[in-house]
């Protein structure tokens, strides 16, 4: 199946989620609002509010507390973004010069704090403290998976449970999180709740793994991102990783030890670095580690009984793999 069509199933919940999403940026103080509104409307693709949405589908579906828990959901995600980018000192997103291209970090975090603000007014919204504590502690998981980005940056020697552990804080907790406040406010059984929840964390894993697959393979016409962005600040991602654990010859290696550097590294070093990891077939081997997280996800919703929440499911975690942007 295809996953517009279970967009276009969810459209109206969908619709719904967006009206709250950008009433929760609309302010008195008219800076402040045309920023926010610019960035709630700047071309999101919604997916943690659809998975949200989908993981309540198979239980009861009461949608009057599953709107604003997508919409905290979707502006938990946004914040996220505002300050990974003055983290990342990256200019661009979704096509668009970021807010760290014309403020300075000061206020760019101020901005971030406010939308994390509207995001957990949101979540209380729910008045459902299960389902609010789950939304702070996928804030706090976070926070854990941006601190380990930064202190694993430049190091070439980190291993795979060390990367996965990384981009589970960063990105699959909030994707688990997502599917287990929807599950939980469809009233699913404790059994049923986390396994949704590993659903969401496992295709948060692939969304990762592909989002640095992207950054290595893509240009940033079809990202909306800057490429390479992450070896030019020395994150090591698992392209990376596997191309330096295929035993590339001495020279090659060398090089790559020194991109990750990142001193006195030159564009002809940068870019024949990212064409070794580009032909090496470490993009292929990535794209199946991602594969097989979405394959593990399929098979734990698989015994739920509502077989069309489950092929809806599957659709979603699809989406993790093919996307282009
Ligand atoms: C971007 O997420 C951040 C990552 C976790 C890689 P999305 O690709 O879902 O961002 P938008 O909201 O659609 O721009
Ligand atoms: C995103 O990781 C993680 C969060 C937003 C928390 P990336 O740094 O890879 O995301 P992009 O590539 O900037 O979207
Ligand atoms: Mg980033
Ligand atoms: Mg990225």
């Amino acid at each position: 199946m295809d996953f517009a069509d279970v967009t276009q199933r969810l459209q109206g919940d969908l619709d719904r989620v967006e009206d709250r999403v950008r009433r929760a940026a609309q302010v008195e103080f008219p800076a402040l609002g045309r920023m926010l509104d610019a960035i709630v409307n700047s071309g999101g693709k919604r997916l943690r509010p659809a998975l949200l949405l989908l993981a309540a589908r198979p239980f009861t579906y009461d949608i009057t507390p599953l709107i604003p828990a997508a919409a905290g959901i979707e502006m938990l995600h946004t914040a996220s973004l505002v300050h990974d980018d003055t983290i990342d000192s990256s200019l661009l997103r979704r096509g668009q010069p970021t807010l760290n291209s014309s403020f300075d970090p000061g206020t760019v975090i101020l901005i971030g704090d406010y939308l994390f603000a509207q995001s957990a007014i949101l979540a209380a919204e729910t008045m459902n403290p299960r389902v609010v504590a789950v939304f702070a502690s996928s804030l706090a998981d976070i926070c854990d998976g941006q601190l380990r980005e930064v202190f694993t940056a430049h190091r070439l020697d980190q291993t795979r449970d060390e990367y996965e552990k990384r981009i589970y804080g960063k990105t699959a907790a909030l994707f688990a999180g997502a599917a287990e406040m929807g599950a939980i406010l469809g009233g699913a059984s404790d059994d049923d709740i986390l396994r949704i929840r590993a659903f969401g964390a496992d295709v948060g894993m692939a969304f990762q793994i592909i989002d640095d697959v992207l950054d290595v393979r893509e240009t940033s016409d079809t990202t909306g991102k800057p490429n390479n962005l992450d070896l030019r600040q020395g994150t090591v991602t698992l392209p990376t990783m596997l191309y330096m654990a295929q035993n590339p010859g001495a020279d090659e290696a060398a090089l790559v030890q020194h991109v990750v550097d990142g001193r006195d590294v030159s564009d002809e070093e940068f870019a024949r670095a990212v064409t070794l990891i580009q032909e090496s077939g470490a993009i292929d081997e990535a794209v199946a580690a991602a594969q097989a997280f979405v394959d593990r996800a399929n098979a734990t919703v698989a015994p739920l009984s509502n077989r069309q929440a489950v092929a809806d499911l599957a659709a979603f975690a699809h989406v993790a793999l093919e996307r282009v942007f």
